[in-house]
């Protein structure tokens, strides 16, 4: 199988895995435990904080382990509508991962307003609208994501935090497209809370964090043992954590190395290729401002469920739009938003590629794409409508 879908989830990393294997086995202990063994196993979770803390410039202090990046989110959110309090207005865009969306649906029925700022067609917030969201007199707080899951788009985050700071609000970041692809220094964004998950880059699934900028006030999700000094109770994910400290310092190595060349370089590629040897095709968004690991294509005249269904079939795995919009209907949000027609919108694959991506899988996965789109449009003519099931 050609794995092309890692802003769904990655493989565990083989190093990371060793480093998390003892955490599974002999170092089985409760970090709490008073022993020896168990003040160990505290100790190489405080490693993995502070590993984590340095990928995104921050204080290991404040660095918080969550369950995933959802729960990150969730928490980050709730604490901060508790903050506000009932009749502020939470100031996001309209392209959020579905755990923000939800999120300020659920704050919505509680009271909350919820202002949506747009984007333009290269899939970047309008900063204007946002400065007038921000500017709002009942403005409570902000939360942009970083980068796209979909499109990989990279958002203005410098400014729109300046924008929000500038008007007295918070300001929080799902960042979880982007930690471990793209350099990430909080010691020059003034950010208040930004949602971390392993998965995305390398550790298990399951594994997230919270950064809580030392000098804000956190109201957790979580009570109960006391765990994450009182930020997040529940006994501690061991063997994940230390992976993740482990995939932070990896993909630290990595960007400080080259900045995600060797990604950027099989993306590159497999785009050039696919342009120059397939009609019709067309990236969709910002090609400046992205995620190096992810190309967004739209295929003329295709139906992206049926390019899918192909591709599952010759041995590729890869996403229309987002994992959990795959066998929905309904065109992206986010390609939507961005003012992409149903059509586009649902010609579009999303292929991710990561660190374990090489080359020649790079090359077989541009001719399966080429032999499935062949198919496809002989089947569909130039209508690029049909029903799914006539391609299995
Ligand atoms: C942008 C974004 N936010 C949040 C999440 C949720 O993270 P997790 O799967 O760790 O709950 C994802 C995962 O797909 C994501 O891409």
């Amino acid at each position: 199988m050609i794995y092309l879908d890692s802003n769904a989830t990655t493989q565990v990393h083989p190093d990371v895995l060793e480093a998390m294997l003892p955490y599974l086995t002999d170092q089985c202990y409760n970090p709490s435990s008073g022993y020896r063994a168990g003040k160990a196993v505290k100790k190489a979770i405080d490693k993995a904080r502070t590993q984590v803390a340095k990928l995104i410039g921050a204080e290991p202090e404040e660095i918080v382990f969550t369950g995933c990046g959802t729960e990150s989110n969730n928490a980050a959110l709730f604490s901060l509508a508790n903050a506000v309090g009932k009749g502020k207005r939470v100031i996001t865009s309209q392209i959020e991962h579905s755990s923000i969306l939800r999120v300020c649906e659920h704050l919505e029925k509680q009271g909350y307003a919820v202002e949506r700022v747009g984007v333009d067609e290269s899939g970047r917030l309008d900063l204007h609208a946002w400065k007038q969201a921000v500017e709002l007199d009942d403005a409570g707080f902000a939360t942009l994501m970083w980068a796209n899951n979909e499109t990989g788009v990279i958002q203005p985050v410098a400014e729109a935090v300046a924008l929000a700071k500038s008007a007295g609000i918070p300001f929080h970041s799902d960042a979880i497209q982007a930690v471990g692809k793209t350099p990430i220094d909080l010691q020059q964004e003034d950010i208040d809370f930004m949602s971390i998950s392993g998965h995305k880059f390398h550790a298990p699934k399951g594994v997230g964090a919270l950064y809580v900028n030392k000098n804000v006030s956190f109201d957790p999700l979580l009570f109960g043992g006391g765990q994450e000094a009182g930020r997040r109770s529940g006994t501690e994910n061991v063997a994940s954590i230390i992976a993740m400290g482990a995939a932070a310092e990896m993909m630290q190595l990595r960007l400080d190395a080259d900045g995600h060349a060797g990604v950027a370089a099989l993306r590159d590629h497999f785009e050039k290729r696919l342009m120059a040897e397939v009609d019709g095709v067309l990236v969709n968004g910002s090609k400046e401002f992205r995620t190096k690991n992810t190309a967004h294509l739209a295929f003329e005249n295709c139906e992206a469920a049926g390019l899918l269904i192909l591709l599952d079939e010759y041995g590729m795995a890869c996403s229309a739009g987002s994992a959990c919009m795959t066998g929905k209907q309904k065109p992206s949000h986010v390609q939507t938003a961005m003012g992409y027609s149903a059509k586009r919108a649902k010609s579009s694959l999303r292929i991710s590629f990561s660190i374990l991506s090489t080359m020649e899988e790079t090359n077989d996965a541009v001719e399966m794409v080429k032999k499935a789109v062949r198919k496809l449009r002989s089947v569909q003519g130039f209508s690029g409508v049909g029903p799914v099931t006539v391609y299995t």
